[in-house]
């Protein structure tokens, strides 16, 4: 038996095992499994220098792992070394490989839309707001906002990244052609009623909120009452998972088979 599984923490919201195993079993791998560990930061280097005993093959890494996985991975990729943070680990060749694959996932569902866009405005600027802007870079898109809470971290970004600053209190003066929520604000819990966006969508082309449960979000539901064209943490999900499973497998699931999957079988989640 082969292993595969997340590492994060928390983990139990995690939707990749049920994506990871969906697909194991639709290309008929019968000695392949995909597992959730809950692993802590203190935990962390003693799991990944066990992984050979278990036969664990490839992980998936999320928050608070996505940075201190780097320094355990023989080889890291170009993007991932870039932007300093992988969201994937593979054993390949008798080493552990270190890849990022949220970028694609945040760029894919923007490539299929045909519409043209220049102006980007990012709320927030944690660890997740990085893959937004290396997919907005590379999708050369050239004026790029980052807003924040707490105004030094977003300036540290824009100094470092090249981008613009707004501050909190004024970004809804702003009118970008894409607006991408990377906050908190919306997700299941506590946050499921607030928004980061406390005013009209008018001119706003495009609404991406990166938060995946619940769909849609708040932020998403007032960019459909404002005729904005939305795209939902979902789509960015299924993505990066598909070039991980591709990763692992050399295999690419279908899209709409794991959304429609997904959709069916695993939402309304609480
Ligand atoms: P990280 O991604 O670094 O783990 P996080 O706690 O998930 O951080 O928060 C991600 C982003 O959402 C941060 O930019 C954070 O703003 P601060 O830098 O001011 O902490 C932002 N954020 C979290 N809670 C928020 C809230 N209630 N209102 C506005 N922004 C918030």
């Amino acid at each position: 038996m082969q292993l595969y599984g997340v590492i994060g923490h928390p983990i139990s919201h995690s939707l990749s095992p049920v994506l990871h195993n969906w697909a194991f079993k639709k290309f008929g791998y019968k000695d392949k499994v995909y597992i959730a560990w809950d692993i802590t930061p203190k935990n962390l280097e003693k799991f990944l220098h066990n992984l050979d005993i278990f036969q664990v093959k490839g992980l998936s890494v999320t928050i608070p792992h996505k940075q201190n996985i780097l320094s355990f991975a023989q080889k890291i990729s170009p993007l991932a070394q870039k932007i300093q943070a992988a969201n994937t680990l593979v054993y390949h060749k008798g080493i552990w490989l270190a890849e990022n694959t949220d970028v694609y996932g945040f760029i894919q569902p923007l490539q299929q839309l045909n519409i043209k866009l220049q102006k980007a405005l990012i709320l927030g600027a944690g660890g997740a707001s990085l893959a937004v802007i290396y997919g907005l870079k590379k999708l050369k898109i050239e004026e790029i906002y980052i807003s924040n809470r707490t105004m030094s971290k977003a300036r540290q970004l824009a100094k470092n990244l090249g981008l613009k600053e707004i501050s909190w209190e004024d970004k809804e003066k702003l009118r970008p052609d894409i607006l991408i929520n990377t906050t908190p604000l919306g997700m299941s819990g506590k946050w499921q009623n607030k928004t980061p966006w406390n005013a009209d969508l008018k001119g706003i082309k495009v609404v991406y909120d990166i938060i995946y449960n619940p769909n849609p979000t708040l932020l998403l539901k007032q960019a459909k009452k404002f005729n904005c064209t939305t795209i939902s943490g979902l789509e960015m999900f299924i993505y990066q998972a598909q070039q991980q499973f591709k990763l692992f497998t050399g295999q690419t699931f279908s899209f709409y088979d794991a959304l429609n999957y997904l959709n069916t079988n695993t939402f309304p989640r609480k």
